[in-house]
């Protein structure tokens, strides 16, 4: 049997924020990062429409970027002396993130976090509160996908959080949120989807269903992410839309290796000063991947098909592989992320010696490999990697050298 599961209610459009002045509930309970949504006046906004509403609310804010399991065990803690209704979690991947963590805990605050992150596994949530998610970015499509990614930062790794109870009830996909978007944030978010809708489109478990989002989802982002990038504000209201496709079908279709991969070394050099952000992992590792992976000739059709969809041309199979990979790498150039973990340098730019030196690398590889093997995202890769070919492939993904196993 397979399931595909969506919020009940999708908002989209310039000023659907105003949708909440439609909620029923008595209390609503906002949760928001540092200060973006405060500063750009959307907090502000969101608290008013739902007073309107009639509800008592509440912010938590301060939710950190990849957020950490005390800040969720903060927040449950809240929500059970506020006893709110709705959850309203407001801004990118990281609060919203949270903030359903948290949800989990309100509603059983006697689970443990070990319990949270066992796929599938979540006891049923709306028995205390109904969520409402609305994305500042555009990339994670946390507002519709059945995914949250938490940091354990004591053991340095993130875990993904998955069960369809965490789908959000609604989500408010308004694209005057994304217009404040600094450039870098536009290209890692953006990075990030294209590589959810490649992933979801060449998973294992995807379906009918999940195939159309995935690749609409891919030609939008390569049509607008760069010109959205350099601040075409009619691309940036697309790109929102894009990469909410493109949670839909991942959502239901999962993801595969670049994930695995962007999990477990996105915190494992935050010593060295790096942290290497998801989407920007994503970006890199991605190229690297389809090379893997398109060693099997069924993916390696998949990824044909997606070439062809974008208009790369070519005249086999592998032809049309090389090519999407040549023009990811493109993109990668033009939105000014590196190509490789050697040379992810300060504020994800591109550096001839980044923060991570070869020595600690291969210090920390046989682990980094073992935990992305082990990550959720790998059971839906087309392709299942030994600990010798993940560690090949993360070298790859060091060096920026070939694929060629
Ligand atoms: N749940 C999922 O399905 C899923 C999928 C992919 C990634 N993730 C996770 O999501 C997190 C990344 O989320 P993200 O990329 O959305 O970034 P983020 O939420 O971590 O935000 C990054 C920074 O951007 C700022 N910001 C956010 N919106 C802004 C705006 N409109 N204008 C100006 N500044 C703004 C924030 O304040 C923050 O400082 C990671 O932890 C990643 O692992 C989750
Ligand atoms: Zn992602």
């Amino acid at each position: 049997m397979a399931r595909f599961t969506l919020p009940r209610d999708l908002y989209h459009g310039k000023g659907t924020l105003e949708t909440l002045k439609t909620f029923e509930g008595k209390r609503a309970m906002v949760c928001v990062g540092g200060s973006a949504m405060r500063k750009f006046g959307f907090l502000d906004r969101a608290v008013s429409y739902l007073k309107e509403a009639g509800m008592e609310v509440q912010v938590f804010d301060g939710i950190e970027p990849d957020p950490s399991v005390d800040t969720v065990m903060r927040g449950a803690e809240a929500m059970l002396k506020f006893q709110p209704d709705w959850i309203v979690a407001m801004g990118g991947g990281s609060p919203i993130d949270a903030a359903k963590a948290m949800w989990i805990k309100y509603e059983y605050p006697d689970i443990e976090f070990e319990d949270m992150i066992k796929v599938f596994g979540l006891p049923k949530l709306r028995k205390k509160a109904h969520f409402c998610a609305i994305p500042s970015t555009s990339g994670t499509a946390t507002e519709v996908t059945a995914f949250s990614v938490i940091t354990d930062y004591k053991k340095g790794i993130k875990y993904p959080l998955a069960d369809f109870e965490i789908t959000p009830d609604v989500a408010i996909v308004d694209p005057d949120l994304a217009e404040t978007m600094p450039k870098k944030l536009v290209a890692h978010t953006g990075m990030d989807a294209m590589t959810h809708a490649i992933e979801a489109y060449v998973s294992t478990a995807h379906c009918d269903y999940t195939d159309p989002l995935a690749i609409f989802a891919i030609k939008m982002i390569q049509k607008d992410l760069v010109s959205s990038y350099n601040g075409d504000m009619d691309k940036r209201a697309s790109m929102h839309n894009a990469q909410c496709l493109a949670g839909m079908s991942f959502s239901n279709a999962l993801l595969g290796i670049v994930h695995s991969m962007a999990h477990k070394t996105g915190a494992v050099f935050e010593d060295q000063g790096a942290h290497i952000i998801h989407g920007a992992a994503n970006a890199m590792y991605l190229p690297k991947v389809i090379a893997y992976n398109a060693k099997n000739p069924d993916a390696a059709a998949r990824y044909a098909e997606i070439a062809d969809y974008m208009g790369l041309g070519g005249a086999s199979v592998e032809e049309k592989v090389q090519l999407l990979i040549a023009h990811l790498r493109k993109m990668n150039d033009e939105l000014n992320i590196p190509q490789c973990i050697k040379h992810y340098g300060a504020d994800s730019y591109p550096t001839e010696q980044g923060f991570v030196s070869e020595e600690i690398f291969l210090q920390r590889l046989p682990e980094i490999a073992k935990n992305a093997i082990a990550d959720a995202c790998t059971g839906s890769n087309p392709r299942q990697p030994s600990q010798d070919e993940m560690e090949k492939l993360l070298k790859c993904c060091y060096y920026d050298t070939e694929v060629d196993f």
